[in-house]
């Protein structure tokens, strides 16, 4: 397979499979703006649980969280967004294309794709200037500049601003963190790479809160700690990298900062940072808010703003790492095969129960069987239509790792296949022993 290809395969399998659908597609579609289908959804939801479960449910230490997306506007000025959170943008006054100063190198032309912007002869540049990514709009009924809010750019702020609520109603101590999943909304010049980036996105955000001095040996365990979730997803961990940031890529909030990247096939990129925010943000919220947002210890009586270490990651991103490294192509007994190779416990359905044939009993067994996957919370797909063959393509594409057929001998020996997705082995197990089989495996 070109490997330059694969993102076109995705962007067909996830459309064809319901995966993911283009925001508004009737309408032409929105730009960059992307919907969840039936498998995607789960498949996310799924991504979700599991950084909930590592970050929140197996720690004494970390707390969740879930602050709204409509903050009050002296937020953003306090974290440093409404002045800095900008990118050069260049406009070409001919065609009006607007593109990333710092990205023109890898940016098409308007008119010519083949060529870079500013390679053609009609081609006018406009001297860069400074775009905010952040999208504004009214709180209330009046539209003037002292309504005017934000959608969030980042979940961390909403954190910040609670971090007294949730330690004291918590009685956390410092070393502790909070955690929180939800939307963000940036307004980017140039988003592309199907979902990878896109103007209306979630991150699952960690603000760890310690005490200066230990910061730098907290960012160690964190680097340690993410690297280690990514692969128990089931990534290559020849695919993951991580990539310091050099003193002119830091955030204005960062001291230091290191991503996570993924060698996709239009280069490696980043889908997760882990950011040294030091007491920037909590120092800034108390100055603009005239609020105390000291942590005081019980025990020794210290008074400090303690250091943020951060971990943030895109959850869209992290579904588009599981997809492109999960997708194969393969031949099977002279036949291509698409197969996303999903770890059981991400894929969006866990079993597919066919009846071999729509006669002899062998639908009402199947269907039966189906029910009680599914009242048992497995979530099963119950499929009757087309050659046993194309129904097994159809699930090898969804990612389904086990297919269950109810076949003539069923009615003899009680007994139906398990057929694996990767190792394509079938099995034969009685009917009862299916769900406990299953539960096993998940
Ligand atoms: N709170 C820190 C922060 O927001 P960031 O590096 O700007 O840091 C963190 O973003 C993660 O959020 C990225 O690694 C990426 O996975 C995701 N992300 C950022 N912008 C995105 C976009 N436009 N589309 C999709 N995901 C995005």
């Amino acid at each position: 397979m070109a490997e330059k290809d694969l993102m076109d395969k995705l962007v067909s399998l996830c459309k064809r499979r319901g995966f993911i659908f283009q925001s508004s597609e009737i309408y032409g579609g929105t730009g960059s703006v992307w919907d969840y289908g039936p498998l995607g959804i789960e498949l996310k939801k799924n991504i979700k649980d599991r950084w909930w479960s590592a970050m929140v449910h197996q720690r004494d230490d970390i707390e969740g969280l879930d602050a709204a997306i409509l903050m009050h506007p002296k937020v953003w000025e306090a974290s440093g967004h409404v002045e800095g959170f900008t990118d050069p943008l260049v406009e070409c006054k001919h065609c009006k294309h607007r593109y990333r100063q710092d990205q023109l190198e890898e940016a098409q032309c308007g008119r010519k794709p083949s060529v870079r912007p500013g390679e053609h002869p009609d081609c006018d540049l406009s001297e860069p200037r400074l775009f905010n990514l952040m999208f504004r709009t009214f709180m209330g009924p009046v539209e003037d500049a002292a309504h005017q809010i934000y959608l969030r750019p980042e979940t961390a702020q909403g954190i910040y601003v609670n971090f007294l609520n949730v330690q004291g109603a918590a009685r956390q101590k410092v070393p502790f963190g909070i955690a929180q999943i939800g939307k963000a909304f940036r307004n980017e010049i140039t988003p592309g790479n199907f979902i990878f980036r896109t103007r209306e996105f979630e991150q699952a955000e960690m603000q760890f809160f310690v005490e200066p001095g230990t910061d730098e040996e907290w960012f160690e365990y964190w680097m340690e700690a993410r690297w280690k979730w990514h692969v128990s997803l089931g990534i290559r961990e020849e695919k993951l990298r991580f990539e310091e940031h050099g003193p002119n890529e830091l955030a204005h909030y960062a001291k230091k900062a290191f991503d996570i990247e993924y060698e996709f096939s239009f280069g490696w990129k980043e889908f997760e940072g882990i950011h040294n925010r030091t007491d920037f943000d909590l120092s800034r919220h108390q100055e603009y808010s005239g609020r105390r947002l000291q942590y005081i210890d019980t025990g020794s009586g210290k008074r400090f703003i303690p250091y943020v270490i951060e971990t943030s990651v895109g959850v869209d991103r992290t579904l588009l790492v599981v997809l492109a490294d999960a997708y194969h192509e393969e031949e099977v007994e002279g036949e291509e095969r698409v197969v996303l190779r999903l770890q059981p416990s991400l894929a969006p359905t866990k079993v597919a129960v066919f009846p071999l044939v729509k006669k002899d009993g062998l639908p009402e067994i199947a269907e039966k069987l189906h029910r009680e996957l599914r009242a048992a919370a497995v979530p099963s797909f119950y499929d009757a239509s087309g050659s046993i063959g194309r129904r097994y393509r159809r699930q090898d594409e969804a990612g389904t790792p086990w297919c269950v057929t109810v076949d003539g001998q069923t009615n003899e020996d009680g007994t139906v296949t398990i057929r694996d997705r990767d190792s394509l082995a079938q099995i034969r197990e009685p009917l009862e022993g299916v769900l406990p089989w299953i539960r096993e495996r998940l």
